[in-house]
């Protein structure tokens, strides 16, 4: 993105990095920067609509997001997370990518200024897109991630990441034409919680707040497939838990990595260690740079970039067990 971070360990946006004091601790367990909590876009929506609202009857928001901030006050929300940028830029000394959540293009983007005034390097958007509207089509949805950028461009200066979901008919392309519109990063992927059922109480639950250490393989695919094939970098999210993860998805072309749920099971002390594993993986190997071993299993480089497409275990669909391997 054009930020110089003195390693490419990031602490991805969570409740870890909502307050300075959690901010400084993982900038001194050794994060190379720092993703905030996300702001909401409603909660933008919301304060200007209540200006609005004093020059006009008119109402662009849905009743059951006005309920739901009936209960707190935005403006301290607004108010606090430029005190907290502004907090940070002065008691830190890595870059800090402030965060917006956003569902449309519309109205919102203007309030983007403000975090940059307040001193914010960078602005990651997390775009929610979730593909479940039978008469949308792919290009229907996707639109928002075009219309988000344009819109978001036309009022910062600052460097822009999006951070996209992998439920895409056509990623690769998708992710392509994402990186030529101008922005400086893309993060793959959101993660959503998932939908359980409790069979006992027949009630519907949201699971899985932390992700697990196997999940980095579907980002691990894709930055692997898209590495040196975009025009912009890539941050790898989700299933980064340790040294050797972090490890591979350098390796298979991310300029970043973004922990945040590793930050939880073990502490912010992991990135301290994370990096140890690093270092010393690149001593066994003889690298000297990040950029000596960056992507050199992507699928452009790797020996055997087949294996990013291979889908199916000929051999285990033919019936041969795995301990016949
Ligand atoms: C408790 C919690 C809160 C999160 N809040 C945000 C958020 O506000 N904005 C955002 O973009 N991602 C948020 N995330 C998602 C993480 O940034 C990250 O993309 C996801 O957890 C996958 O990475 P991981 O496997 O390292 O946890 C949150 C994750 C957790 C666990």
């Amino acid at each position: 993105m054009g930020l110089k971070l003195k390693n490419p360990i990031i602490a991805g946006s969570s409740g870890l990095t909502n307050s300075l004091k959690d901010i400084k601790e993982l900038e001194e367990n050794g994060a190379g920067a720092v993703v905030l909590k996300s702001l909401f876009e409603e909660e933008i929506r919301i304060e200007l609509e209540k200006d609005l609202q004093k020059m006009s009857k008119e109402s662009f928001l849905y009743p059951e997001t006005l309920d739901f901030y009936d209960t707190y006050d935005v403006e301290d929300t607004l108010t606090s997370y430029l005190k907290l940028i502004r907090d940070c830029k002065l008691e830190t000394s890595f870059p800090i990518i402030a965060s917006i959540n956003c569902v449309t293009a519309s109205k919102w983007p203007y309030y983007a200024s403000t975090l940059q005034d307040a001193g914010a390097d960078g602005l990651e958007l997390n775009v929610f897109i979730m593909p479940s509207n039978l008469s949308a089509s792919a290009e229907e949805n996707e639109k928002l991630y075009f219309d988000l950028v344009d819109e978001v461009k036309k009022q910062v200066s600052i460097p822009i990441a999006l951070k996209i979901s992998y439920y895409s008919s056509n990623l690769a392309s998708l992710i392509h034409r994402i990186s030529t519109t101008g922005i400086a990063g893309i993060v793959m992927f959101n993660r959503f919680y998932s939908p359980d059922i409790d069979i006992d109480k027949l009630e519907l639950l949201s699971t899985n707040v932390l992700s697990d250490p196997e999940e980095i393989t579907m980002p691990l695919r894709w930055i692997g497939i898209m590495a040196k094939r975009v025009e912009c970098d890539l941050a790898a999210s989700t299933g980064i838990h340790d040294g050797k993860a972090a490890i591979k998805m350098l390796l298979a072309g991310a300029t970043a990595v973004q922990v945040a749920s590793t930050l939880y099971r073990n502490g912010k002390q992991q990135i301290g260690r994370m990096l140890d594993d690093v270092d010393h993986w690149m001593e066994q190997k003889g690298f000297k740079t990040i950029n000596d071993f960056r992507g050199k299993m992507s699928h452009t480089e790797a020996d055997d970039p087949a294996a990013y497409f291979r889908m199916q275990f000929m051999k285990h669909f033919a019936g041969v067990g795995m301990n016949e391997e």
